[in-house]
């Protein structure tokens, strides 16, 4: 019997498909896909790709983003409904509230947003380069959206410049305590701490390290420290389990679970290939205009 993999790999060839998927996704869905990382690598990846196809494995601003930096692709969603709450976390009122209020200011966007929201950005920025773009830019003023743990942050880490806060929030990370990580410390006292900067700043000052999925990744796996404490989604743990099979990963708490990343499945990647369904479309306008941001971030973060 042919096993879903198996015809997953006979679709990609017959589509001239790739599949591009993000840390958080199931970990058989990783394991299919020809390329998987962290917003900012999947965005760059996205570009010059040779396939007709992309299947992006992830939440819908991902697949949206896809398509935006790579308008003659067909871009697939699996499950179309998968969708980030945050990503809608921000008003455009508020945006040209805040651009009448403070003349020089730049609007920073995280990449996890709509692209209406991209359209009334100045630069696009992920968890990865958000700190190299912010310090890059020459506007004193920043206005950070949608997410306010991941703005409060980097200003933590930007002295010379106003940072105006948006509301905006993971529902996943923000449920993580500082409680959840000091009795997870209490536990394994020798394990490093490690911590997605979308965690409140209170969580994030009991950190050993802040980073992105692929910065949690990479420093667990270059450390020479062999437990660690994972404060982010369970997702990463495949990767961080592949790359260190002797070391020891924990958890802080059992609701580190994104319900969107994880309504992709193996059987919804083979059907949107089979059936060429899940297609991403970005009207002409909304395109062009939000790919002034997107083009910004990966000149800026070069
Ligand atoms: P990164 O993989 O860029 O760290 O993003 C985390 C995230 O929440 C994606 O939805
Ligand atoms: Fe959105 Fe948080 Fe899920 Fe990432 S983990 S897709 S930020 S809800």
């Amino acid at each position: 019997m042919v096993s879903l993999k198996e015809e997953i790999e006979e679709l990609k060839r017959q589509k001239n498909a790739v599949v591009l998927a993000h840390y958080y996704v199931d970990d058989d869905v990783q394991a299919v896909a020809d390329y998987v990382g962290d917003s900012y690598y999947l965005a760059k990846v996205a570009v010059g790709l040779k396939e007709s196809t992309i299947v992006f494995a992830g939440v819908k601003f991902m697949g949206e983003s896809a398509k935006i930096l790579n308008p003659d692709k067909t871009v697939l969603m699996p499950d179309p409904d998968a969708d980030c709450p945050m990503a809608h976390m921000a008003e455009i009122e508020k945006i040209e509230a805040v651009r009448r209020e403070y003349d020089d200011v730049a609007v920073v966007c995280y990449i996890n947003s709509t692209a209406e929201l991209k359209m009334h950005s100045d630069v696009c920025v992920t968890s990865a380069n958000a700190m190299k773009i912010v310090k890059a830019l020459p506007n004193k003023n920043i206005y950070f959206i949608p997410d306010e743990n991941l703005g409060r942050y980097i200003a933590t880490k930007v002295n010379d410049k106003n940072f105006i806060f948006n509301d905006g929030f993971c529902h996943v990370h923000k449920a993580i305590t500082a409680d959840d990580i000091k009795r997870t410390k209490k536990h394994h006292p020798n394990a490093k701490v490690l911590i997605h900067p979308e965690c409140t700043l209170d969580v994030l000052s009991l950190a050993d390290y802040i980073g992105s999925t692929s910065g949690i990744i990479d420093y667990a796996t270059n450390s020479d420290s062999e437990e660690f404490i994972i404060s982010t989604e369970l997702g990463v743990l495949y990767e961080l389990k592949k790359k260190n099979p002797n070391k020891r990963f924990f958890i802080v708490q059992d609701r580190q679970i994104c319900p969107n990343m994880k309504k992709v499945t193996l059987e919804k990647v083979r059907d949107c290939l089979l059936h060429e369904t899940g297609i991403v479309n970005v009207g002409e306008e909304k395109r062009n205009r939000s790919l002034v941001p997107l083009k910004k971030m990966l000149e800026l973060a070069n």
